[in-house]
């Protein structure tokens, strides 16, 4: 983990309330795994005080060096709305990159890749990973859902690295009218993944582990907990357990990215990175 001032290298309006944002980065970053994040404030400012969590949405390289990361938010209160003030040039202080990644078990062929608003924001990194690697995307799909068109982000980004994408939308402004978990059923039901991955809004993560239940299909979900420190100093991510209620995992250490069987990953679940 490593704390430092860095560049604002673009900053680039990319929807009504969604911005990209191209961050210089120490060369550490390449060994950053999708899922992972970093937490980011501003350095001499008192209000936002604290630092907010942001996916790694892709890594920046050149010549074969990492020389930026790159971050998709969408502007939803004070931090955001600084963010999407900031000017090629400014600098910003970056602490990561934090927390667990997706973990792609060995033999996995077929990956559902489900993603709900900004939760879009890590699968670009994990599918453009796992392009690197030369993994096969010829049977992987990605659901992307949103609440209206505005809301659909990233699906080029997908398609470009060969990847099929399913869109939805709650309202039918774009792809189909329904939740993005109903053509995930549909695409379960025809054929198996052998794994889902999944990061959005957690009712939607709610529903894709009661799909996945059902299914019997191994799945990790990425949540957005409410973070303050990111470190596991403060205790405000905490998550209980689900087979021991009275366990509380920590979003920022433990997470954010989880088995959704049992909301912990361990070496004990065999699942190994081989393919990242
Ligand atoms: C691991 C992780 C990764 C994240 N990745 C991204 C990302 O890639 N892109 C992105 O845009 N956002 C991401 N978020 C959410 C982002 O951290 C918040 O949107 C941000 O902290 C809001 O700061 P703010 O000062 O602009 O808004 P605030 O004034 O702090 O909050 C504005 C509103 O958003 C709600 N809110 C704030 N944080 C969260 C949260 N974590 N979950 C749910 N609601 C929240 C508040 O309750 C409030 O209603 C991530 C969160 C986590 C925990
Ligand atoms: S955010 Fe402080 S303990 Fe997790």
């Amino acid at each position: 983990m490593f704390q430092h001032q860095s560049k604002v290298l673009w900053n680039q309006k990319v929807g009504p309330d969604y911005y990209k944002i191209g961050l210089t980065c120490s060369n550490h970053y390449s060994a950053a795994k999708p899922g992972q994040f970093i937490m980011l404030g501003f350095a001499g400012q008192t209000d936002p005080l604290l630092r907010r969590p942001f996916s790694i949405h892709n890594l920046i390289a050149s010549g074969g060096k990492i020389q930026g990361l790159a971050l998709l938010y969408k502007v939803v209160g004070k931090a955001t709305a600084m963010l999407a003030q900031q000017r090629p040039g400014d600098f910003v202080d970056i602490l990561g990159p934090l927390g667990s990644g997706f973990i792609i078990p060995r033999q996995a062929e077929c990956l559902y890749i489900v993603a709900g608003g900004i939760g879009v924001a890590p699968m670009v990194f994990l599918a453009t990973q796992l392009y690197g690697h030369n993994f096969d995307f010829s049977d992987s799909r990605v659901f992307i859902g949103g609440r209206t068109k505005a809301d659909l982000l990233c699906r080029n980004d997908f398609t470009e690295l060969g990847l099929a994408v399913h869109t939805t939308t709650d309202d039918g402004s774009a792809g189909d009218q329904c939740r993005v978990t109903h053509p995930l059923e549909e695409a379960l039901a025809h054929h198996p993944a052998d794994i889902i991955l999944a990061c959005g809004p957690m009712e939607m993560l709610a529903c894709v582990i009661g799909i996945v239940e059902k299914h019997q299909v191994p799945c990790q979900v990425s949540i957005e907990t409410m973070m303050a420190c990111g470190m596991g100093a403060c205790l405000g991510c905490a998550v209980e357990s689900r087979h021991e209620p009275e366990r509380y995992l920590h979003a920022c250490l433990d997470g954010p990215v989880f088995d959704a069987a049992v909301l912990h990953i361990g070496a004990e679940d065999g699942l190994v990175n081989e393919k990242l």
